[in-house]
């Protein structure tokens, strides 16, 4: 029988931690860590992500800003509010939700951020670091996998690990911090270009997806007992829902499940752990270390 990773209850965890460490510091007249958060347009998932955001800041006590603009905005407006909260000292860590309009360079942006207020981990000495195993901010969502599987004692060491995607912010990092000293398993990148996909993804003793499609992952790619962590967050139409929308992972969850030591759940699985490592860089941020 497979287990399910619960993001959501070790997410919770997790949140309890950090409100702890808040009221210390409160205690202790420390400054209590603001986080600001930069939403540009009104695209449906970003409005989402954002707003669960603020609302974790609110729960485990930081406070929280966010800063909107139009769909329109120019990238100089958009590069001086990030040179603005740069020097804010009442900000630590702020993020800009991506994906930004076509007409606005995401790696200008990302290159614009002060690397010590990175609270996504995104920028390029932070990516640098983490290649190199020095201490930074680490990109969310990797960092939340990461943490998942080591709560639930899941080895990695000489395992088979099979990343599906190579995006800068999930499939790219995950893979470097997986294949690290200390987790030490065998990682192999696949994407659109790769051949004989299905082979290779039969291999894995892990599989982590995280391409934006579907159900790709279907029971036929999977071995029997492998550990998989589905990163996919398709939003589709759906009656079943208040919102009228549902969140639908890479993997056939029904029919891939059965066949696996753990899996985890879209929603209720990464998504979590990637809000709560989000908190996790803002506090270090705030703290200075
Ligand atoms: N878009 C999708 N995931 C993320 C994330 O972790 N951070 C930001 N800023 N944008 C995203």
């Amino acid at each position: 029988m497979y287990k399910i990773i619960d993001g959501k209850k070790v997410a919770s965890e997790i949140k309890k931690e950090i409100a702890e460490e808040v009221i210390k510091l409160k205690a202790a007249g420390k400054k209590i860590p603001h986080l600001a958060a930069i939403l540009v347009g009104n695209n449906g998932s970003s409005e989402t992500y954002v707003a669960n955001k603020v609302k974790d800041c609110n729960e485990v006590g930081f406070k929280s800003t966010l800063i909107r603009f139009w769909n329109e905005v120019e990238e100089t407006v958009l590069l001086g509010k990030i040179a603005e909260l740069n020097n804010d000292q009442d900000v630590d860590g702020f993020i800009v939700q991506l994906p930004l309009p076509a007409h606005i360079s995401e790696n200008k942006v990302i290159e614009a951020i002060d690397p010590r207020k990175d609270a996504d981990g995104f920028h390029p000495v932070n990516i640098g670091k983490m290649v190199i195993g020095l201490s930074g901010y680490l990109p969310a969502t990797p960092y939340g996998i990461v943490e998942l599987i080591k709560r639930y004692s899941i080895e990695t060491s000489g395992k088979n690990c099979v990343v599906i995607g190579r995006s800068n912010i999930v499939g790219r990092p995950v893979s470097i911090l997986l294949s690290q000293k200390g987790m030490d398993a065998t990682v192999t990148v696949i994407h659109r270009r790769t051949k004989n996909i299905k082979d290779i993804v039969r291999n894995a003793d892990i599989i982590i997806a995280a391409i934006g499609s579907p159900a790709f992952v279907k029971e036929d790619m999977v071995k029997e007992g492998a550990v998989v962590i589905d990163v996919g967050t398709t939003r589709v139409i759906s009656h079943e829902t208040k919102s009228g929308f549902k969140l639908v992972g890479d993997v056939d969850f029904e029919k891939v499940a059965p066949k696996c030591s753990y899996i985890t759940p879209v929603p209720g699985g990464v998504g979590p752990m990637t809000r709560v490592s989000l908190l996790r860089n803002t506090l270090m941020a705030a703290k200075k270390i």
